[in-house]
């Protein structure tokens, strides 16, 4: 079958197989060439679990682990496989990514055990559990990176939705249409107090606690174990939908959990919890927040010319190689939080892309930003616009490839 993007709602509900593994071989080949360039680091992760590690910052951490730090990997990740027969439907992009990182990963030598399944289960982290027992292994690096719009409670079994709002007033802002390829303007409700709480129990800090506790508890996590979750701060105008919205609401949550965490981890294992502040990426989550992509796209065009542009593998090598393993303590701001968006958030930056930002207009804003560089990443998050991929070649199957 020949396999095109489909875009509804500006969410690309499709994914091109080949065009998926073509994109986790060149992430690939990224931490390899830095692997390359760079002296043998004096501390390594042996044994890394990333929860949430198909896609975006998940994929591009378990990636960096493995090939950029040579790392055996555990992944867990909620993906629909594909099917042939009568649909042929795609599966969702993580599906084809997890098999061409667990092929690459038995190539090279490297152990990787991938579940697909419900992160937010007690059952979940019983099956993670029981691997890492049966391989003899211990963790040393837990990265939780779950970004979804549900979660069900493992004890009460209740519903949670996480909704991006304002709090207390509605908010308008503009945002690239991919359909029509023109700005359009979409308007957010202010959240009810029970929307907000429901963020706060889907993207908060709660089911990275279980984690980290239930691994603890199980015995699984060698002394000196790190463990990081990913938060995003940006610019101040867009702190009324994010920041200050639901989802900072969620953010703050985790901030706190970190806390917690990081004293228990220090008093019981001399482990640590941390919260990393990554770049503004385009990833699948992020591309149907209003104002964001294209705060984005201009964002990308001012870093490119400044040279200092970087999507998620360079982000997770960077967050690897100069926060976590640099053989001393780990770099952090006044609040205790890494900051990986330290190059997004120069102030030379920021006040270019305001600048640039006050001058944008429906007839301009395709030159005003890198609106090329921003689909291009829109579409390759589903493995669609790959270099050499061919995309008018039949895909032999959907379920594999
Ligand atoms: N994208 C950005 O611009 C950005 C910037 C800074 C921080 N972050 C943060 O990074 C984290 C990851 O975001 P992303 O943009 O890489 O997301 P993504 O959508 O690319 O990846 C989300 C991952 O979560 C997994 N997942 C979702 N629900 C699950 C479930 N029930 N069980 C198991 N796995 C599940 C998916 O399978 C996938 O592996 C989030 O905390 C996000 O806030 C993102």
């Amino acid at each position: 079958m020949i396999v095109q993007p489909l875009i509804r709602n500006n969410i690309c509900v499709n994914a091109h197989p080949v065009g998926c593994a073509a994109a986790v071989a060149s992430q690939i080949k990224y931490a390899q060439e830095k692997r390359a360039g760079r002296a043998a680091p004096r501390e390594v992760p042996k044994t890394v679990l990333v929860v949430g590690a198909s896609s975006g910052y998940g994929l591009a951490s378990r990636i960096t682990a493995a090939f950029g730090f040579g790392a055996d990997t555990i992944g867990v990740s909620l993906e629909k496989e594909g099917s042939d027969y009568p649909t042929q439907i795609t599966g969702t992009p993580g599906w084809y990514n997890n098999m061409a990182f667990d092929r690459a990963a038995k190539a090279a030598g490297l152990a990787s055990v991938t579940f697909n399944g419900d992160a937010f289960s007690h059952a979940m982290r019983k099956q993670v559990v029981d691997a890492v027992k049966q391989a003899g292994k211990k963790i040393d690096l837990v990265i939780y990176s779950v970004a979804s719009a549900v979660r069900v409670d493992p004890d009460t079994g209740e519903l949670y939705r996480s909704a991006i709002k304002p709090i207390g007033e509605a908010l308008t802002g503009e945002t690239i249409d991919y359909a029509t390829g023109k700005i359009s303007t979409v308007s957010a409700e202010p959240a009810t107090a029970e929307e907000a709480a429901n963020t706060v129990k889907v993207m908060g800090g709660e089911n990275w606690a279980l984690w980290t506790r239930q691994l603890a508890h199980a015995g699984v996590l060698a002394n000196g174990v790190k463990t990081v979750i990913y938060s995003y701060n940006g610019p101040a105008f867009s702190h009324a939908i994010y920041r200050d919205g639901t989802i900072g609401e969620a953010k703050r949550h985790l901030e706190e959990t970190a806390k917690a965490l990081d004293k228990e981890l220090r008093a019981t294992l001399e482990g640590e919890a941390y919260v990393s502040i990554n770049k503004g990426a385009v990833t699948r989550t992020n591309a149907a927040i209003p104002t964001i992509p294209l705060y984005l796209s201009v964002l990308f065009k001012v870093m490119k010319e400044r040279g200092t542009h970087e999507g998620c593998i360079e982000q997770m090598d960077r967050l690897f190689a100069e926060r976590l393993y640099t053989g001393g303590p780990v770099p952090t701001d006044g609040n205790g939080l890494i900051r990986i968006d330290d190059l997004e958030m120069d102030p030379k930056v920021q006040d270019e892309v305001r600048k640039r930002m006050a001058t944008i207009t429906q007839e301009n804003f395709a030159q005003v930003g890198d609106f090329k560089g921003y689909r291009h990443d829109f579409l390759a998050a589903n493995g669609f616009d790959i270099d050499g991929v061919d995309y008018s070649a039949d895909v032999p199957s959907m379920e594999r490839f």
